[in-house]
């Protein structure tokens, strides 16, 4: 079947208010994804020429990671100019291109909004820290004592003692919450307030969607608190989403903040702060639950999420461009899945696990589909990992977490089909290499992954259930076993998962038994009871009658 071609392909997510609760997202590094130029770098124009193998893996809305101007200690999280994009990428109006291109086939995109922290190479900070009576001084936050807000914790561990550091010039130290080379912004200065003010508008006028907000945890600091999402944080966020609902009603922030659901939620407030927020807890508990055989992971971390405003929504993802992250999970748990998922000490990397969504989950292809298949029908919108579509693999060889932004597989030609030129870094090689995973193969072949997972979204695409449905767990005496009706007005889809290695049998409690149509096979069924294979995954959509 053309999926792209049926009638119930799309329902117009553009021109919707709420978009983003049905959409499904997919996250780029512009980088990694195709070099138009041939310099070895991905660029805009690459991304623009590969807008059609998006849009037909059904993807709404694309999340591309910041092409700002960098010396790229961070990736181009340390951001040395806001209102323009690196040379390596393109130019504005290259971005423009892109962002025609996308809306015309009615795909949004958000780029990542960087507020805590700028680079140390960001003038703002190269005048802060070239005199103390600059005017630029109090951008930044500058203390006599690195003993103030003693005790916040230090994110970036693994290379990082201390959130306080050194200036030899100035004689003070300044305060970063991630690399020294990202100094934090002084949000306490109406004048920072303001600049970024300005960014949001500029970027949002050039016809940008939205935001991913890098770390909005972190914007003030005060004595005695952890430092973390403090109420000044909270109104200065709720300004720029003032602005937002004011002059762009339909552009989206999305925070990314590393919390328990109940800090977590407050970032939706009562609707008037955030459009969404990811679900970190959620993420490790698919894989716990998996390592265990057991569901409960899943079911406690979803009954523990407070309900959240009409017009907010979970993002939920697998796997990101960091590290599996594994701070919302309890030591012991922590170290069952290093056991499991990161068995050599190189793939840990701070306290989470750097490495791709197959080669954690060993390749197995069963397992790749069952985690997917959570990812789209759990509450929430997902975003998908560019590559995981296909199983990439990662390069544990690179240093940090560059092991998972290689560049996208497209074919088998030299290179990957991804330059012309040199590429930044080195090709995957062996198993994953793109000799055996690119996505012309998985294309071509209805059995590939690829397949597989675009028939999820396209099902997924056909059911207000999945976005924007309540979800209830279904008891079974079997804990291998998690069952959830995910259900929006008339529409009723039962999914099931086995989350074990063994065959399970799976009999529904007498109020759920009835007609299903199987969207994973278009069967009619009378369920009483399902058989399940290991690792096997179920859609089931209740007949109306
Ligand atoms: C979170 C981003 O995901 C990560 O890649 C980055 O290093 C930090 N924020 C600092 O900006």
């Amino acid at each position: 079947m053309d999926w792209a071609a049926s009638p119930l392909f799309i329902y117009n997510t553009m021109n919707n208010q709420l978009w983003y609760k049905d959409a499904v997202f997919y996250q780029i590094s512009v980088r990694a994804f195709k070099d138009s130029n041939g310099d070895g770098h991905g660029d805009l124009r690459g991304l623009t020429e590969k807008i059609d193998y998006i849009k037909n893996l059904g993807v709404d809305c694309i999340w591309i990671m910041p092409i700002y101007p960098s010396p790229l200690r961070d990736d181009g999280y340390d951001i040395a100019d806001y209102y323009n994009v690196s040379d390596e990428y393109g130019k504005l109006d290259d971005l423009k291109g892109l962002i025609a291109a996308a809306h015309e086939r009615g795909i949004r995109i958000i780029m990542d909004l960087v507020l805590n922290h700028t680079s140390d190479a960001h003038p703002w900070f190269q005048a802060s820290r070239s005199d103390k009576n600059s005017p630029y001084r109090d951008y930044y936050v500058w203390s006599d004592t690195d003993k103030k807000y003693e005790g916040v914790r230090i994110i970036f561990g693994d290379i990082e003692k201390s959130n306080w550091a050194w200036d030899e010039k100035t004689q003070q130290y300044y305060w970063h919450r991630f690399f020294s080379s990202q100094p934090d912004l002084n949000f306490d200065n109406p004048a920072v307030q303001d600049e970024m003010l300005n960014v949001v508008r500029f970027w949002l006028t050039l016809g940008i969607d939205g935001f991913r907000v890098d770390a909005p945890t972190y914007l003030f600091e005060r004595d005695g608190t952890n430092c973390e999402s403090l109420p000044e944080t909270h109104a200065y966020l709720k300004r720029i989403r003032h602005l937002i609902d004011g002059e762009f009603p339909e552009a989206i922030m999305l925070a990314e903040s590393n919390q328990w659901p109940k800090e977590l939620s407050q970032y939706f407030s009562s609707g008037d702060e955030f459009h969404m927020a990811f679900h970190f807890p959620l993420m490790p508990r698919i894989f716990l639950s998996i390592a265990q055989n057991n569901a409960t992971p899943i079911i406690e971390i979803l009954q523990d999420t407070p309900s959240i405003p009409d017009n907010c929504q979970w993002a939920i993802f697998l796997r990101n461009h960091d590290e599996l992250s594994l701070e919302m999970v309890t030591d012991e748990e922590r170290k069952l899945m290093w056991r499991e998922f990161a068995p050599e000490p190189h793939m840990i990397h701070n306290l989470g696990i750097r490495r791709r969504l197959a080669p954690i989950l060993n390749n197995d292809r069963s397992k790749i589909e069952l985690v997917n298949s959570l990812l789209f029908t759990l509450p929430g919108s997902p975003i998908i990992y560019y590559g995981d579509e296909i199983g990439m693999g990662d390069n544990l060889n690179l240093p940090d977490r560059n092991g998972v932004r290689t560049p996208m597989q497209w074919n088998s030609s030299p290179n990957a089909g991804f330059t012309k030129g040199e590429p930044f870094t080195e090709l995957i090689q062996g198993q994953y290499g793109f000799q055996h995973i690119n996505t012309e193969s998985q294309l071509a072949n209805p059995d590939s992954l690829y397949r597989a997972i675009r028939r999820m979204i396209h099902i997924r695409k056909e059911h207000h259930a999945f976005g924007r449905g309540s979800i209830q767990f279904i008891e079974s005496n079997d804990p291998g076993v998690l069952a959830y009706l995910r259900e929006h007005g008339e529409e009723k889809i039962l999914l099931v998962h086995n989350l074990t290695d063994s065959s399970r049998s799976f009999t529904l409690p007498a109020e759920y038994q009835g007609g299903y149509i199987n969207l994973l096979t278009n069967e009619m069924q009378n369920i009483q009871s399902i058989t399940l294979n290991p690792y096997s995954y179920h859609w089931m959509k209740k007949h109306a009658h």
